[in-house]
């Protein structure tokens, strides 16, 4: 692994969290697959050597529960699921270079040879340890087999996670007041032995791991406070017969499902690079010897595994770090979470059955909010950024040019492209490989979107269809620009796009697959004629929005009821948009005081962009910030230090009360307030081009 920006030298991967085989896929699921799916083709358009690997993940209590309820094998009841998901990622263009499943014997061996090279290292022991039982049933009653209490926030608890209350990882043992979910039998506890990872042997290593881990602030901010505190040896087996076989005869226990998950990582890579052969990917080049560029795409719930469990686990085992780690937000319905047992969602063939491109879904979650912001999902908003974005500012600037460049010149004039317009080019390029580097796929989709902006004013500017008759050396090089412009467009928006950007690329008359390419085609010439253009996308029509959204209402109160009735078959989601989720009950009342319209006038809200941001001494959680609000750039002091990373907030985009008094905070002066939301300080900005200073109304 190495620390330079991308491209680099290295081989890299890139992963997306397993999907439990175990219900159908919701948009919740695509929006880390389709972000993995885009950084992915976005780091092979810069050059480096990618392959995007996943799978279905088989194992768990979940599973093993929701086959029992259908009266079928587990297994069978997996690879049903596992074929589904393949078919769906294949409707949204995933384009995985091997989608395995961790039953696959190529997982099984490599779970097993780690998990002994664990032993061999002194990194596993055995413990007598109390698990839960159901006396009447006389069986164990592993994680999700039992809920209770929440022993660190008094919340109601699954056995393996706190999923209403705290969002920590439990372990076997600590729920309180069991009850088995399957018979709803007051539990009992009961000793055991079990296997142990010593985590406490890797507390030096993950400290220094932390700090070199790159990706999503979420994801690098968050484990500090587990690897900061004592790490407890985690349990790493279960009695149940559903899963893989503790690599020991002697052992009648099964791997907790965490062990050999992650561990698909590295197997599904080995398929891949055994399919393809070694000279053309080279599974151990990422994995071990001299190391590749290893990023995990995950969901937040699933932090604590990706940064704390699975390092150790590599580090023990000797397997190369992850690079980075791009955690996304949780994907909300109304603030709620989805849920796929109480049919709270927008489900992912659904969408694909509405006749919809995937690609406008693709284009929407890649880009509607920071990767690591929650998505409130809803049909009005997909449409605005389709039909204003899509269709009006891409769509349209692509179409207007190639039709008056087919019209007028049977393809691209003959000039060269204009100094200005090669360098607006190049800096969309710069732009999108930042946005990479910064583990944004937003920042990277929307680079390609402000070069049709561009390329839209351009057009209107010039007003080509004027010049024509009376300055047709001038119409040319308009129409040569915008040909060009176009033609970075397919190579700069076909990770988030692949099917338009392909489209497009025919369109432009060229021969071939716009995916072979890499960012230096944006700046080729593209061919000297083509034929007319067809619109790329079609404008989602009001009426079809107040179908969808009719039918969503329905299903939302549906799910509610089901609440409200206390029916709680969650604990067999295993579904990872359940936990965390913000949930309408938790927030703070309303205010009932109303103020003026002129109160509000008051405040001086302006649009600021923060400069710089550095630690105060002796404030732990305190930073200063320098911000730029357009007339003068304020010193402003901010509780951001633990849920931001300090390096990562130059640049951004903030909301500033720009008239709140002077105060003073460990000695240093506050002149202005930054607005954030929640205990996340999730910061306000703003999603246009507003500039510095605008006042925010
Ligand atoms: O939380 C989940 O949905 C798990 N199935 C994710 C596993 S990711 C990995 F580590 F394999
Ligand atoms: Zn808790």
């Amino acid at each position: 692994m190495s620390h330079d920006d991308f491209p680099t030298d290295e081989t890299a991967v890139v992963t997306c969290g397993l999907p439990y085989a175990n219900g159908d896929l919701h948009i919740g699921h695509l929006r880390g697959n389709i972000g993995a799916d885009v950084y992915a083709r976005a780091l092979r358009r810069l050059g480096q050597r990618t392959a995007y690997v996943c799978g279905s993940d088989m194992h768990g209590t979940p599973i093993a529960v929701n086959a029992d309820k259908e009266g079928v094998d587990p297994e069978e009841f997996a690879l049903r699921y596992h074929e589904q998901y393949k078919e769906t990622f294949d409707g949204f263009d995933v384009d995985f270079q091997n989608y395995g499943h961790t039953r696959e014997p190529s997982n099984v061996e490599l779970t097993q040879d780690i998990v002994r090279t664990l032993e061999d290292g002194g990194h596993i022991v055995e413990k007598e340890i109390q698990v839960a039982w159901d006396p009447i049933e006389d069986q164990p009653l592993p994680d999700r087999y039992v809920e209770g209490t929440c022993p660190y926030c008094g919340e109601k608890a699954r056995g393996d996670e706190c999923d209403e209350g705290c969002g920590r990882h439990l372990e076997p043992g600590e729920v309180e007041d069991p009850t088995s979910v399957i018979t709803g039998n007051p539990a009992e506890y009961r000793e055991r032995a079990h296997k142990f990872f010593r985590l406490s042997d890797f507390q030096e290593y993950l400290q220094e791991f932390i700090d070199r881990l790159e990706g999503t602030d979420n994801a690098r901010n968050q484990p500090r406070e587990w690897i900061e505190g004592e790490l407890k040896d985690w349990c790493i087996t279960r009695d149940l017969d559903w899963g893989i076989d503790y690599p020991d005869e002697e052992v009648d226990l099964v791997l907790y499902v965490w062990v050999d998950a992650p561990i698909e990582y590295i197997a599904s890579t080995k398929d891949y690079s055994e399919r393809v052969g070694r000279e053309e990917y080279d599974w151990e080049s990422v994995w071990k010897d001299e190391g590749g560029e290893i990023v995990h795409v995950i969901g937040p719930d699933i932090i604590q595994h990706h940064t704390v469990f699975w390092p150790a686990m590599l580090k023990g085992a000797g397997y190369n770090e992850p690079r980075a780690v791009m955690a996304s937000g949780f994907v909300t319905l109304r603030g709620k979470g989805f849920s796929t047992s109480r049919n709270r969602a927008v489900w992912a063939e659904e969408y694909l059955d509405e006749g919809f491109d995937p690609d406008l879904l693709r284009f929407y979650l890649a880009t509607n909010s920071g990767f690591q912001q929650d998505l409130d999902f809803s049909w009005g908003r997909f449409q605005e950024r389709v039909n204003s974005e899509l269709v009006g500012t891409l769509g349209n600037f692509v179409y207007r040019s190639l039709l008056f460049a087919h019209r007028e010149y049977e393809g691209t004039p003959e000039v060269d492209v204009s100094d200005d317009v090669a360098h607006r080019i190049e800096s969309a390029i710069d732009d999108f490989a930042a946005g990479i580097n910064d583990y944004s796929v937003r920042k990277a989709g929307n680079a390609a979107i402000e070069l049709a902006r561009f390329g839209n004013e351009y057009i209107q500017r010039n007003e080509p269809w004027k010049l024509t008759d009376e300055s047709p050396e001038e119409a040319a090089q308009v129409i040569r620009d915008c040909v060009q412009v176009a033609k970075a467009i397919a190579v700069l928006f076909q990770p988030i796009a692949p099917g338009t950007a392909q489209r497009l690329w025919e369109q432009l008359g060229e021969s071939g697959d716009v995916a072979e390419t890499t960012l230096d085609a944006a700046l080729e010439s593209p061919p000297a004629s083509f034929d007319a253009p067809a619109e790329l996308f079609e404008k989602i029509e009001d009426d079809h929005v107040a179908e969808l959204n009719e039918r969503l209402e329905v299903r939302s109160a549906e799910a509610e009821d089901d609440e409200s009735d206390g029916s709680d078959d969650d604990a067999d989601d295993g579904d990872e948009t359940e936990a965390g989720a913000d949930d309408h009950e938790d927030l703070e009342p309303l205010v009932d005081e109303r103020i003026s319209f002129d109160e509000f006038q008051g405040l001086d809200l302006r649009v600021g962009e923060i400069v710089s941001a550095d630690p105060i001494e002796g404030a732990d959680k305190l930073l200063r910030l320098e911000v730029d609000i357009g007339h003068e750039v304020r010193q402003i002091v901010a509780g951001l230090a633990q849920l931001h990373d300090a390096d990562s907030l130059p640049g951004t985009r903030v909301v500033v009360v720009a008239n709140l008094e002077r105060a003073e905070l460990f000695g240093v002066e506050s002149n202005g307030m930054v607005l954030a939301a929640g205990d996340d300080a999730d910061l306000l900005t703003t999603h246009g081009d507003a500039p510095v200073g605008t006042k925010v109304r």
